[in-house]
């Protein structure tokens, strides 16, 4: 039953991606690079944000309109006070016809030794870390602060040890950078209940300084790896996946033996996106390379109802139109100006 609501490319509204911070611990050098999140960054006020009230809110709104999947990002999600209790309140949504949503969230790990257990029992399913490399000395020069790759180990075995699964380990492969780790990365979760997924660097933000050459494409991921471990590509989970899925021959794909490669520069999948995101401070984007947002906070805090406000989002979705990665593979020289960073709309 998906899709109450279809774009002009027939796309339904299924997945709300939400921002419930700006900040982070981390200053990867493809997210947030130091020269430009330093001391002096302005980073949003707390009367910014929206309250959980705010959020629960505009998240039911969607969930009406068929959004099935809520992930929480930022920035560090966990970062935000009594995430915990955001999640209680996010966890009691039902789907029009009764369900649960597919309540998930995206960290850096640093954090989240300490807190798997709470976000257990708050009604959180399943948790997606990010991990660039295994080696120390490379992990510590892609989060530019010092953080331990032991430290995310240790946070990505807490949330599985208390039932926080499947869980899925994001590495951003960037060229020259970590891209010696994609063999010890695969060779080290091959044999785990840990799906791990290679994302291709992307142009997102204004402030990475992206180009196309230290882009590695998955393909050449998928030749490497199939050089030493055989592997063989499997059937997406759902239309519009982001990641291509594959397994090691000879293991079952239950856990163990997948893998995934998420190729949103050389083999866009815009056209299946059914994602929304909603920025830290309430604007709604209908796609991460978006340049503007609507504005729904002004809708909250000036008292429209919840019919009004559930008719603004209908229109905004009816009107989507955005497919810049597709744009984007046909003109890798694309260039659009005023992107928002990932940090404050949410990757
Ligand atoms: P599952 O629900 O576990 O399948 O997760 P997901 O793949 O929907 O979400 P996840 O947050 O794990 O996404 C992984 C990465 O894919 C993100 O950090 C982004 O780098 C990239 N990504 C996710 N959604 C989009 C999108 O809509 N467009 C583009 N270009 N990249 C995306
Ligand atoms: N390219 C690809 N993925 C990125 N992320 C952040 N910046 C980029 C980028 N430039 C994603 C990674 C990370 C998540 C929090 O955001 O997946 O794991
Ligand atoms: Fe922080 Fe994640 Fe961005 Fe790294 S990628 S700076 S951990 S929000
Ligand atoms: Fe969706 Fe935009 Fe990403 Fe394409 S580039 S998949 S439209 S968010």
């Amino acid at each position: 039953p998906s899709g109450l609501l279809s774009d002009t490319h027939a796309r339904p509204l299924q997945d709300l991606r939400i921002s419930i911070t700006d900040r982070c611990n981390f200053r990867c050098v493809y997210c947030m690079p130091k020269e430009v999140f330093d001391k002096d960054y302005a980073f949003l006020p707390h009367s910014s944000l929206l309250s959980f009230e705010e959020i629960t809110r505009i998240a039911s709104l969607f969930v009406a309109h068929g959004v099935e999947k809520i992930r929480l990002t930022g920035g560090e999600p966990l970062l935000r006070k009594n995430v915990e209790r955001l999640i209680a309140m996010l966890s009691a949504l039902r789907t029009p016809d009764g369900r649960e949503l597919d309540l998930t969230l995206t960290t850096n790990g640093s954090l989240l030794a300490r807190k798997a257990q709470a976000l257990k029992d708050a009604g959180l399913k399943r948790v997606t870390v990010s991990l660039d490399a295994l080696d120390d000395k490379i992990f510590k020069q892609m989060n530019d602060v010092d953080f331990a790759v032991s430290d995310v180990l240790e946070g990505i075995e807490a949330a599985h040890s208390v039932g926080l699964g499947p869980i899925k380990v994001n590495m951003v492969v960037k060229g020259g950078m970590n891209d010696q780790e994609i063999l010890p990365m695969a060779r080290h979760f091959r044999n785990t209940p840990y799906i791990l997924r290679f994302i291709e660097y992307m142009d997102v933000g204004a402030s990475n300084g992206w180009k196309m050459d230290e882009v590695i494409p998955s393909a050449e991921v998928i030749r490497r790896i199939h050089a030493e471990m055989p592997l063989e590509e499997i059937a997406p989970n759902y239309t519009g996946e982001t990641a291509g899925r594959w397994r090691y021959v000879g293991n079952d794909s239950n856990g163990g033996g997948e893998l995934g490669v998420i190729s949103s520069v050389t083999q866009a999948f815009c056209a299946d996106c059914s994602r929304a995101r909603l920025s830290t401070e309430g604007k709604l984007y209908t796609c991460l390379f978006a340049t503007g947002g609507h504005d729904l906070r002004a809708l909250l805090r000036e008292n429209k109802t919840d019919e009004e406000i559930s008719t603004v989002i209908a229109h905004i979705w009816r009107a989507r139109d955005d497919r810049y990665s597709e744009l984007r593979t046909a003109n890798t020289d694309l260039k659009s100006t005023r992107k928002v960073e990932m940090s404050y709309i949410g990757g």
